[in-house]
């Protein structure tokens, strides 16, 4: 296995040209680590295994295995994208796992946050291995680990919070490792995303934790708040997008608490949640500040979220730098 230790020598990959020899030196590397064997990938639409798929793809074809865990917790539109991207304009060797209603059984009326985070964790580590439990014998596992992944684990502080990742590394599992992109930092990985051909919109997309809307949908998740939290949050992200927030601001989202509110609709009384728009930027996430949205377009979010979006009749903003507020509200 290689060294985790990135070179002083190792130049700053900022180009297309240093992108592509990076490339093409791992797809090399990859042939000669696994030669015809088949390599397994939770694949889950961020950056990170997004351009790990892209890469083995390129260098090994069919061979690797991409297994897309949807576990109902996704922001619309990512389990499609995946499938879009991977499954049809890639032509991969993809098996998508709609596991909604195991993931939701499990979590209903579960409303502690760091239990929510395990049971997910834990029960993506069980759908992920009976998966390839299917396939026999895999003797590969490609992970989306990269270089703050490795200097993080050496340096790990107090725990806030257990900050799951999905797909992560079942614990057990007896299969060698392969991490094309684990000596390189986040941008890096971004410029390489790029020259293998993946949407600018999935390689710059916005952090989104492990567990999803899981940890937005506050306290016990039930359907139908989760539903209006992902449309809610679709609509967010759109109106950030065709303003240009999305550019500037760090991560932005919704998250909806397990409170009612009285409204009017229609001239009747409607009782709904309020959703909450957080919009941070932050170098390292350790903190956080708040970013300035113009007034108008609160005004449209509100508009729009609160004629378009079942169940909600409120807009709030939270003001909260971090600390003192953690980014997620759970
Ligand atoms: P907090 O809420 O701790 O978040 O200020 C800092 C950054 O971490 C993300 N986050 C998570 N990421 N699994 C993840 O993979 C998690 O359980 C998790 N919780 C928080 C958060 O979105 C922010 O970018």
């Amino acid at each position: 296995m290689s060294s985790n230790v990135r070179p002083e020598s190792m130049k700053r990959i900022t180009t297309a040209e240093q992108a592509n020899a990076f490339i093409e030196e791992q797809i090399a590397a990859v042939r000669a680590q696994v030669g015809d064997k088949k390599v397994l990938l939770a694949l889950s639409g961020g950056v990170d295994s997004s351009v790990v798929a892209a890469l083995l793809i390129k260098a090994i074809g069919k061979q690797l295995v991409c297994v897309h865990v949807n576990h109902g917790l996704m922001r619309k539109g990512e389990s499609e994208d995946v499938i879009r991207v991977f499954g049809q304009q890639m032509d991969a060797n993809l098996i998508y796992v709609d596991a909604t209603d195991r993931f939701l059984d499990l979590l209903a009326g579960v409303s502690e946050p760091e239990r929510k985070r395990k049971i997910i964790g834990a029960e993506f580590i069980k759908v992920f291995d009976e998966e390839a439990a299917k396939l026999g014998a895999i003797p590969f596992l490609a992970q989306g680990t990269i270089y703050p992944d490795i200097l993080e684990s050496l340096n790990k502080g107090k725990t806030i919070k257990s900050h799951h990742n999905v797909g992560g590394l079942p614990e057990g599992m007896a299969m060698e490792l392969v991490e094309p992109v684990k000596l390189l930092f986040k941008d890096e990985v971004r410029v390489v995303g790029e020259a293998l051909g993946l949407p600018h919109s999935m390689v710059y997309r916005q952090p989104v934790p492990g567990p999803g809307l899981g940890v937005r949908c506050l306290g016990a998740i039930t359907r139908d708040r989760l539903h209006a939290l992902r449309e809610a949050d679709a609509i967010l992200r759109e109106e950030f997008e065709k303003n240009g927030l999305n550019e500037k601001v760090w991560q932005y989202f919704i998250a909806i608490p397990d409170i009612k509110s009285v409204g009017i609709r229609n001239e009747d009384r409607y009782e709904g949640w309020p959703a909450i728009i957080r919009a941070v930027n932050t170098k390292d996430a350790m903190s956080a500040t708040i970013e300035e949205i113009p007034y108008p377009l609160l005004h449209h979010i509100t508009y729009r979220i609160t004629h378009e979006v079942e169940g909600i009749n409120r807009v709030l903003m939270d003001l909260t730098p971090k600390p003192i507020g953690t980014i997620e509200w759970e």
